[in-house]
């Protein structure tokens, strides 16, 4: 079999770095990169030797694309991804999946009907620092898993982005942009979330670019830039997160699980690779044992590498007939989540999430190789 033929649509600013990882992995072959701005598209594709470049249609009609890699801004997620399935092409596409669940859910029905798969960011929960950890929770270190925290807050991408007016839209914010990389690892290791409550701010209601030629122009914020979630899993865990775009501390990456064993500090869930340490036993709670005890680093096992990971999981996973990890499935559970929560912080109370998962998240091998050729 020869390499596996994708096409990237959105030649934005996540496109650097897609390409240089897929351009790296000898399993794919990127073929042609298409965006409403074909001379983006030009420049993406030449810096990266990819041989042909155009629009979205371009991408999508070129028949050697297996798998059509969508990077565009989420408002038209879903409509570039049922394009591609409409044309016979797996999909693998930037988060968050859709916008609302009436068009996610028909996606992945379409998907299906067209034995076809899709696929959803984020991947950084297949890398080595969250998969290291992992391995650890399911090996028992902290036994049972009882509850969680998670916290991102920064002063907001409007600072490094040079178009950041849809990180502020309906589609995003600090928990459809952020809260992804977040839900995903704790669904990964919880389950399904059963039910969600939270309330959210708006504190800033309009926003100003801070980099780039349009430097010094506003823009509206359409969604809330503060969100403080509470999430009850159908296995019994808890857990607690704050999303915000408003806060002069930055604190990001933290994502604590802790158990009736011990506790572990995750690596942060945005980033691909990291430590990870956890104590035991909880003193307090063990007769006999002290309350000091020293940290237990988790040796971070498996190749680092970064964005692609998971269509690279995905295009194995066809090839060899067995589920990837970043399914539809758990990226529409993730979305099902965030819209529970706004939802609640409109005003809904506690809000039932009706999605599940049809089996739990598969680990990856330790010796999963993305650099070697399996295909
Ligand atoms: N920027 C980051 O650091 C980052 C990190 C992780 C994930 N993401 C995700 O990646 C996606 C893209 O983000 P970005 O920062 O690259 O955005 P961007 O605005 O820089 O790029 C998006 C590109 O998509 C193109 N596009 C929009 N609609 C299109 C359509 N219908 N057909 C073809 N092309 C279209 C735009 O012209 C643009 O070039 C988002 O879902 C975002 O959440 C971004």
């Amino acid at each position: 079999m020869s390499a596996v033929g994708v096409g990237v649509i959105g030649a934005g600013v996540i496109s650097d770095t897609y390409l240089t990882n897929l351009t790296s992995f000898p399993d794919v072959e990127v073929l042609v990169v298409g965006d409403l701005d074909v001379d983006r598209a030009r420049d993406r594709a030449t810096k990266h030797g990819v041989p042909a470049w155009g629009t979205a249609d371009d991408v999508l009609a070129h028949p050697d694309v297996q798998v059509v890699v969508n990077l565009t801004i989420p408002a038209v997620h879903v409509e570039v991804s049922s394009a591609a399935i409409a044309a016979g092409k797996h999909v693998w596409t930037e988060k968050p999946l859709g916008l609302d669940r009436a068009g996610t859910a028909q996606l992945l029905r379409d998907a299906e009907a067209a034995g076809l798969r899709v696929g959803s960011a984020p991947d950084t929960v297949l890398g080595p620092g969250f998969q290291s950890a992992k391995r650890a929770i399911l090996d028992g270190v902290i036994g049972q898993p009882l509850f969680a925290q998670a916290s991102f807050q920064t002063q907001g991408p409007d600072l490094w982005h040079p178009s950041p007016q849809f990180l502020f839209a309906q589609g995003a914010g600090p928990l459809l942009d952020i809260g992804p990389y977040y839900l995903t690892a704790l669904i990964s290791l919880l389950g399904p979330v059963d039910r969600v409550a939270a309330v959210g701010a708006r504190p800033r209601p309009q926003r100003k670019i801070h980099t780039g030629p349009d430097a010094g122009t506003a823009f509206d914020v359409e969604v809330p830039t503060t969100m403080q979630v509470l999430a009850a899993f159908e296995g019994g865990a808890q857990a607690q997160g704050q999303f915000s775009f408003d806060s002069a501390l930055e604190r990001q990456g933290v994502l604590e699980i802790h158990g009736t064993e011990g506790s572990i500090v995750l690596p942060d869930p945005n980033m691909f690779d990291g430590a990870s340490r956890y104590v035991q036993p909880l003193g307090v709670l063990r007769d006999g044992a002290s309350t000091n005890q020293p940290w237990i680093d988790v040796p971070q096992e498996g190749a680092v590498v970064g964005r692609g990971l998971g269509l690279l999981d995905m295009v194995r996973a066809i090839a060899e007939g067995r589920p990837h990890i970043a399914t539809g499935e758990l990226g529409y559970h993730v979305l099902d989540v965030m819209l529970s929560a706004e939802e609640s912080a409109a005003g809904a109370g506690f809000v039932t999430v009706e999605s599940t998962l049809s089996a739990p998240v598969p680990t990856v091998p330790v010796d999963f190789d993305p650099f070697t050729r399996v295909l």
